[in-house]
């Protein structure tokens, strides 16, 4: 008898599920249809958000095994960028409808645009949400303490650095701690201008990878903590905060780091032996702060580095003798080399040429003098070369610039060049930016830059 039961009941779950298979759920098909009616989507986007099986629409995906919508992302690949007047995007607004997907984990609406509206505080009680992105999507209002509430969540990214006017606020970072499981945060561009607990609000975060802080107007920096639990941190990035204080002590705990980013903030003072022994780090920004110098030999840990910034250092002295001093594991391996504004004199030759790795070099605003090697155009991987406000001199022509393959961006502005290129010249690259004012051109203007579509 009990078995009979039992396997009956069994039989009912199972029949549940293949009905459940066939197609989504009543209940959550009408959510999505009511979500939907509160969009505007001239670009027809959810045109195939029609029919019974809603696990079958664009962006929409249901569980295997329960047959709820789990999934949500309804991210604009067109890229709605600040400078397009109006974007091909999703606007209107989100609908408390989404609620009834209460097995909801997965939630992108990026790239859209809900300017008009805030961030709904209902959001706060989609309890499954795991992965939450809003980036690019709002750009005014308080961000909810109520997001504190989705204690699954792993991923949330509310960066709001493609949207214009960029007016997200955080009052009361105290919400952040309640996010347990994080992994990954990006608040960059958000205003925390109040919030001086923020540091000791993400050291709450022990499971935290990544932490991008970029422009946020953070109010300062602890240079202490009692216990710093980041520690399988791979990604800071605190740049463009104006935070004026000497390096952190708790940064050589940062033992898992790759990625570090304090450029354009007031650091100041020493960089102690220890700061330069995160052996872990791939990607070094220190430019535009207060630091004065840097002995390229106390680099000599830094063996897995492959982007280097010390924009504006005030190096000063001889580049050559400089770049020699680095040690040659990082010589030969930097991919990103940025020395701009550093009073460095000398020339390019019989050094830069060497440096066979890199793809992005910035020695703009020194004392460079001498013409650009040969060399430095067959560099075999660069992407962007920016030499602009030295004394460079000498004719950079078609042959020169035919060695470039992979150039995207290039400035050669404000040095004595002459740029001379023949009237039938077809480019063998794509440029995204050139900026050559001040060189020599001419006399017409040049045929070889009327191809290229994205010029600024
Ligand atoms: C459901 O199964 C299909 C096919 O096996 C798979 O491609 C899809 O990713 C699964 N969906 C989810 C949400 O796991
Ligand atoms: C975004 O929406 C706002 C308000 O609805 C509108 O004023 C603005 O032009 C839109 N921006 C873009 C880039 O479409
Ligand atoms: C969600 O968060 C808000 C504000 O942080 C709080 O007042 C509220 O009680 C929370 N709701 C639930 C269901 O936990
Ligand atoms: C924070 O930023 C807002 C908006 O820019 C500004 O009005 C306010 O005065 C700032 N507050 C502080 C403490 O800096
Ligand atoms: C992290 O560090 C703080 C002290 O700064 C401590 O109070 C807290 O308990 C630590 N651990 C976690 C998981 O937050
Ligand atoms: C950083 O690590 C050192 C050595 O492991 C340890 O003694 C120190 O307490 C740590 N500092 C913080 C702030 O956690
Ligand atoms: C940084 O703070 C110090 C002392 O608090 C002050 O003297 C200095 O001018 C500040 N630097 C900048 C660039 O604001
Ligand atoms: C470049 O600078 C080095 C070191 O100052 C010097 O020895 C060399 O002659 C210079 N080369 C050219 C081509 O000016
Ligand atoms: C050019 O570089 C000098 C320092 O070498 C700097 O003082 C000046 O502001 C720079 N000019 C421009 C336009 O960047």
């Amino acid at each position: 008898m009990a078995n009979l039961i039992l396997s009956s009941s069994l039989l009912w779950i199972l029949t549940v599920d293949a009905v459940v298979a066939s197609g989504c759920m009543e209940v959550e098909r009408n959510a999505l249809l009511t979500f939907k009616s509160g969009l505007v989507d001239p670009q027809n986007f959810l045109s195939s958000w029609e029919g019974e099986d809603c696990c079958k629409w664009r962006g929409v995906a249901c569980s295997n095994a329960t047959g709820h919508v789990v999934k949500l992302n309804l991210r604009n690949r067109n890229s709605c960028y600040i400078f397009i007047e109006e974007c091909p995007c999703l606007s209107g607004e989100i609908n408390p409808s989404l609620l009834l997907l209460t097995n909801l984990e997965h939630l992108d609406v990026s790239m859209n645009n809900f300017s008009g509206t805030s961030i709904p505080t209902f959001l706060g009680s989609l309890k499954n949400l795991r992965y939450l992105n809003l980036a690019n999507s709002y750009s005014s209002g308080t961000i909810p303490p109520q997001i504190g509430n989705l204690s699954k969540l792993h991923y949330l990214d509310l960066n709001s650095e493609f949207i214009y006017p960029r007016n997200l606020r955080i009052d009361d970072i105290l919400w952040l701690t309640r996010l347990s499981s994080l992994k990954y945060l990006d608040l960059s561009i958000v205003n925390m201008n109040t919030s001086t607990g923020w540091l000791h609000a993400v050291n709450m975060l022990p499971s935290l990878k990544v932490l991008h802080l970029a422009d946020c107007s953070l109010p300062g920096i602890s240079t202490s903590l009692s216990h710093f639990n980041l520690t399988t941190l791979n990604v800071l990035d605190l740049g463009g905060n104006s935070i004026n204080s000497t390096l952190p002590t708790w940064l050589r705990n940062l033992t898992s780091i790759t990625y570090l980013d304090l450029s354009s903030n007031e650091f100041h003072g020493v960089i102690s032996d220890e700061f330069l022994r995160l052996s872990t780090l791939n990607n070094l920004f220190l430019g535009y702060n207060g630091f004065k110098g840097m002995n390229p030999k106390a680099l000599r840990y830094l063996c897995n580095l492959r982007s280097l910034d010390l924009s504006s250092f005030n190096i000063g002295g001889e580049i050559m003798e400089w770049v020699e001093m680095l040690p040659r594991c990082v010589r030969n391996n930097l991919q990103t080399l940025y020395l701009n504004d550093n009073n460095l004199g000398g020339n390019l030759s019989g050094w830069l040429e060497q440096m066979n790795s890199l793809t992005d070099i910035n020695l703009g605003s020194n004392l460079l003098s001498g013409s650009i090697p040969a060399g430095v155009w067959k560099l075999p991987n660069l992407i962007y070369l920016y030499l602009y406000n030295n004394s460079l001199d000498g004719v950079v022509s078609d042959v020169e610039l035919s060695y470039l393959r992979k150039i995207q961006y290039l400035d050669l502005s404000l040095n004595a060049l002459t740029v001379r290129v023949r009237d039938d010249w077809v480019p063998p690259f794509q440029l995204k930016e050139i900026f050559l004012a001040s060189c020599q051109l001419g006399p017409n203007f040049p045929a070889w830059l009327k191809g290229f579509a994205l010029l600024q």
